[in-house]
Protein backbone atom coordinates (compact mmCIF):
# COMPACT_ATOMS: atom_id res chain seq x y z
CA UNK A 1 0.00 0.00 0.00
CA UNK A 2 1.36 3.42 -0.90
CA UNK A 3 0.14 6.66 0.65
CA UNK A 4 0.86 9.53 -0.72
CA UNK A 5 -0.29 13.52 0.57
CA UNK A 6 -2.69 11.86 2.59
CA UNK A 7 -4.56 9.36 0.13
CA UNK A 8 -3.59 5.59 0.15
CA UNK A 9 -3.57 3.53 -2.92
CA UNK A 10 -4.48 -0.20 -2.11
CA UNK A 11 -4.06 -3.21 -4.45
CA UNK A 12 -4.57 -5.22 -1.76
CA UNK A 13 -8.18 -5.49 -1.81
CA UNK A 14 -9.02 -7.19 1.74
CA UNK A 15 -10.61 -5.05 4.05
CA UNK A 16 -12.55 -2.86 1.07
CA UNK A 17 -16.70 -2.33 2.11
CA UNK A 18 -18.05 -3.21 -1.65
CA UNK A 19 -21.34 -1.69 -0.11
CA UNK A 20 -19.34 1.59 0.81
CA UNK A 21 -17.65 1.35 -2.72
CA UNK A 22 -21.11 1.02 -4.12
CA UNK A 23 -22.80 3.55 -2.69
CA UNK A 24 -20.08 6.05 -3.32
CA UNK A 25 -20.03 5.55 -6.76
CA UNK A 26 -23.71 5.98 -6.90
CA UNK A 27 -23.63 9.07 -5.01
CA UNK A 28 -20.65 10.20 -7.30
CA UNK A 29 -22.85 9.27 -10.52
CA UNK A 30 -20.47 6.22 -11.74
CA UNK A 31 -22.71 3.76 -10.67
CA UNK A 32 -22.62 0.62 -13.77
CA UNK A 33 -24.83 -0.73 -11.76
CA UNK A 34 -23.24 -4.01 -10.05
CA UNK A 35 -23.96 -5.00 -6.86
CA UNK A 36 -21.36 -4.94 -4.43
CA UNK A 37 -20.58 -8.51 -4.95
CA UNK A 38 -20.10 -7.90 -8.48
CA UNK A 39 -18.32 -5.09 -7.73
CA UNK A 40 -16.22 -7.12 -5.71
CA UNK A 41 -15.83 -10.05 -7.77
CA UNK A 42 -14.90 -7.64 -11.18
CA UNK A 43 -12.08 -5.87 -8.78
CA UNK A 44 -11.02 -9.76 -7.43
CA UNK A 45 -10.39 -11.03 -11.11
CA UNK A 46 -8.57 -8.23 -12.57
CA UNK A 47 -5.03 -8.46 -13.17
CA UNK A 48 -4.57 -5.40 -11.14
CA UNK A 49 -7.38 -3.26 -9.26
CA UNK A 50 -6.43 -0.12 -7.08
CA UNK A 51 -8.51 1.51 -4.93
CA UNK A 52 -7.45 4.95 -3.71
CA UNK A 53 -8.21 6.05 -0.24
CA UNK A 54 -8.44 9.53 2.39
CA UNK A 55 -9.26 7.95 5.51
CA UNK A 56 -12.04 5.86 5.75
CA UNK A 57 -13.66 7.42 2.69
CA UNK A 58 -13.30 5.71 -1.22
CA UNK A 59 -11.96 8.55 -3.23
CA UNK A 60 -10.74 6.66 -6.50
CA UNK A 61 -10.57 3.27 -8.40
CA UNK A 62 -8.66 1.98 -11.56
CA UNK A 63 -8.49 -1.61 -12.68
CA UNK A 64 -6.73 -3.76 -15.40
CA UNK A 65 -7.43 -6.41 -17.28
CA UNK A 66 -4.62 -8.04 -18.70
CA UNK A 67 -3.31 -11.55 -20.05
CA UNK A 68 0.04 -10.98 -18.48
CA UNK A 69 1.82 -10.73 -22.48
CA UNK A 70 0.65 -8.39 -24.71
CA UNK A 71 -3.06 -6.80 -24.21
CA UNK A 72 -4.27 -4.84 -21.32
CA UNK A 73 -7.82 -2.91 -20.92
CA UNK A 74 -8.30 -0.26 -18.32
CA UNK A 75 -11.86 0.05 -16.82
CA UNK A 76 -13.18 1.82 -13.49
CA UNK A 77 -11.19 4.86 -13.93
CA UNK A 78 -12.69 7.04 -11.35
CA UNK A 79 -11.79 9.94 -8.72
CA UNK A 80 -14.37 11.62 -6.60
CA UNK A 81 -15.52 14.66 -8.00
CA UNK A 82 -14.18 16.61 -4.98
CA UNK A 83 -11.05 14.43 -5.17
CA UNK A 84 -10.25 15.51 -9.15
CA UNK A 85 -7.14 17.17 -10.64
CA UNK A 86 -4.81 16.54 -7.52
CA UNK A 87 -3.25 13.16 -9.58
CA UNK A 88 -4.80 10.88 -7.82
CA UNK A 89 -5.83 9.08 -11.58
CA UNK A 90 -2.34 9.77 -12.50
CA UNK A 91 -1.10 7.58 -9.77
CA UNK A 92 -3.76 4.96 -10.43
CA UNK A 93 -2.22 4.17 -13.55
CA UNK A 94 1.05 4.81 -12.77
CA UNK A 95 0.42 1.79 -10.41
CA UNK A 96 -1.62 -0.25 -12.76
CA UNK A 97 1.43 0.22 -15.48
CA UNK A 98 4.07 -0.65 -13.31
CA UNK A 99 3.27 -4.25 -13.90
CA UNK A 100 2.49 -4.23 -17.62
CA UNK A 101 5.69 -3.85 -19.44
CA UNK A 102 5.92 -4.14 -23.26
CA UNK A 103 1.63 -4.29 -23.56
CA UNK A 104 -0.42 -2.96 -25.49
CA UNK A 105 -3.27 -0.95 -23.42
CA UNK A 106 -6.30 0.40 -24.47
CA UNK A 107 -9.49 2.14 -22.48
CA UNK A 108 -12.61 3.62 -23.40
CA UNK A 109 -13.83 6.74 -22.64
CA UNK A 110 -16.81 9.42 -23.18
CA UNK A 111 -15.69 12.79 -22.16
CA UNK A 112 -12.81 12.20 -20.53
CA UNK A 113 -10.11 12.29 -23.40
CA UNK A 114 -8.08 15.24 -22.23
CA UNK A 115 -6.98 13.48 -19.30
CA UNK A 116 -6.21 10.53 -20.83
CA UNK A 117 -4.16 12.24 -23.37
CA UNK A 118 -2.35 13.68 -20.47
CA UNK A 119 -1.79 9.86 -19.18
CA UNK A 120 -0.22 9.15 -22.62
CA UNK A 121 -2.95 7.56 -24.25
CA UNK A 122 -3.66 8.20 -28.28
CA UNK A 123 -7.08 7.96 -29.81
CA UNK A 124 -7.04 4.81 -31.98
CA UNK A 125 -9.89 4.22 -34.73
CA UNK A 126 -11.99 1.41 -34.83
CA UNK A 127 -13.00 0.38 -31.21
CA UNK A 128 -15.68 -1.54 -31.35
CA UNK A 129 -17.62 -3.07 -28.52
CA UNK A 130 -20.87 -5.13 -27.97
CA UNK A 131 -22.75 -6.79 -24.57
CA UNK A 132 -23.31 -10.28 -24.95
CA UNK A 133 -27.20 -10.83 -23.53
CA UNK A 134 -28.24 -8.77 -20.89
CA UNK A 135 -26.12 -6.32 -19.12
CA UNK A 136 -24.94 -7.96 -16.31
CA UNK A 137 -27.31 -10.88 -16.73
CA UNK A 138 -25.31 -12.85 -15.34
CA UNK A 139 -25.79 -11.79 -11.42
CA UNK A 140 -22.85 -11.77 -9.16
C1 LIG B 1 -11.15 11.04 -15.54
C2 LIG B 1 -10.85 11.15 -14.03
C3 LIG B 1 -10.68 9.73 -13.50
C4 LIG B 1 -9.55 11.95 -13.80
O1 LIG B 1 -9.22 11.84 -12.43
P1 LIG B 1 -8.28 12.90 -11.68
O2 LIG B 1 -7.84 12.26 -10.42
O3 LIG B 1 -8.95 14.20 -11.59
O4 LIG B 1 -7.05 13.03 -12.69
P2 LIG B 1 -5.60 13.60 -12.33
O5 LIG B 1 -5.72 14.70 -11.35
O6 LIG B 1 -4.69 12.47 -11.98
O7 LIG B 1 -5.16 14.22 -13.70
C5 LIG B 1 -4.47 13.44 -14.68
C6 LIG B 1 -4.09 14.34 -15.82
O8 LIG B 1 -5.27 14.78 -16.50
C7 LIG B 1 -5.37 16.19 -16.47
N1 LIG B 1 -6.76 16.54 -16.21
C8 LIG B 1 -7.47 16.21 -15.12
N2 LIG B 1 -8.72 16.66 -15.25
C9 LIG B 1 -8.77 17.29 -16.45
C10 LIG B 1 -9.81 17.97 -17.15
N3 LIG B 1 -11.05 18.07 -16.65
N4 LIG B 1 -9.53 18.49 -18.37
C11 LIG B 1 -8.29 18.36 -18.90
N5 LIG B 1 -7.27 17.73 -18.28
C12 LIG B 1 -7.52 17.21 -17.06
C13 LIG B 1 -4.48 16.65 -15.34
O9 LIG B 1 -3.99 17.95 -15.58
C14 LIG B 1 -3.40 15.60 -15.32
O10 LIG B 1 -2.37 15.91 -16.25
P3 LIG B 1 -0.97 16.54 -15.73
O11 LIG B 1 -0.49 15.63 -14.63
O12 LIG B 1 -0.12 16.52 -16.96
O13 LIG B 1 -1.31 17.90 -15.22
C15 LIG B 1 -11.99 11.89 -13.28
O14 LIG B 1 -12.23 13.14 -13.91
C16 LIG B 1 -13.27 11.10 -13.24
O15 LIG B 1 -13.46 10.28 -12.35
N6 LIG B 1 -14.20 11.33 -14.21
C17 LIG B 1 -15.46 10.60 -14.24
C18 LIG B 1 -15.24 9.16 -14.60
C19 LIG B 1 -14.61 8.98 -15.96
O16 LIG B 1 -14.96 9.65 -16.93
N7 LIG B 1 -13.69 8.00 -16.05
C20 LIG B 1 -13.00 7.68 -17.29
C21 LIG B 1 -13.67 6.58 -18.01
S1 LIG B 1 -13.06 5.00 -17.55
Amino acid sequence: MLVTNETAYKTDLRGIDWTTMKSTLAGDNFDNGRTPEQLQTSFENSHTAVVACHGDSIVGTARVLSDGVCNAYVVDVWTLSQFRERGIARRMLEILESDLEGQHVCLFTDDAEPVFSALGFASQGGGMSKVVGTWLGRGA
